[in-house]
């Protein structure tokens, strides 16, 4: 409940309610979902990330007003990106209203980058600027392996 009141407070504000404790249940409870709190009493933050293949959806973050610029955003989105590189995902991707130039800021100094706005997508009225981290080094050029010591003969070494 703590979470969707936060969602409807500080995320959806003046776009309705959507983001309802049922629907907040759905996705806690849904296997290919990391749901990550902050807090024991009240609740301070929470990242709700889905996973599908090799993409993740972070489709829920926000840190309690009272809590903010104490590096708890930036918590909640290292450890989602821990399990992201052990599930194998290859991108995350994140929308927010274009007007909402602290969460650009934020998401940017974890290394996301702007990847388009996508024309009204709150509910007709707003847009949003999607951003998208890669999880995956572009340039493997200097990448070099070496086989196993288990995998080699006794002549390799
Ligand atoms: C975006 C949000 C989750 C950031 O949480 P936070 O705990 O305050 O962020 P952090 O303290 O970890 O900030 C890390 C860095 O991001 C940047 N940053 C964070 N908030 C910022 C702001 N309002 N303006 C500019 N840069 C900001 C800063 O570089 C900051 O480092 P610094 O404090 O050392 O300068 C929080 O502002 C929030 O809940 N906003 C409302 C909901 C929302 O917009 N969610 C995201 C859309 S999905």
């Amino acid at each position: 409940m703590a979470i969707a009141r936060m969602s409807r407070d500080t995320i959806e504000t003046g776009l309705g309610w959507s983001w309802r404790p049922q629907r907040v249940l759905g996705c806690i409870r849904d296997p290919n979902t990391l749901a990550i709190v902050i807090g024991r009493e009240r609740v301070q933050g929470f990242c709700i990330t889905q996973f599908a293949d090799e993409i993740g959806h972070l489709s829920l973050l926000a840190v309690d007003a009272k809590s903010r610029r104490r590096g708890l955003g930036r918590q909640l989105v290292i450890w989602m990106l821990a399990s992201a590189r052990v599930a194998g995902l290859a991108t995350i991707h994140v929308e927010m209203r274009t007007t909402n130039l602290p969460a650009r800021a934020f998401y940017r100094t974890l290394g996301f980058e702007d990847a388009g706005v996508v024309a009204g997508y709150y509910r007709g009225v707003e847009s949003a600027l999607r951003m998208v981290l890669s999880l995956r080094s572009r340039d493997l050029s200097d990448v070099s392996w070496e086989p196993p010591l288990a995998w080699r003969r006794p002549a390799d070494s």
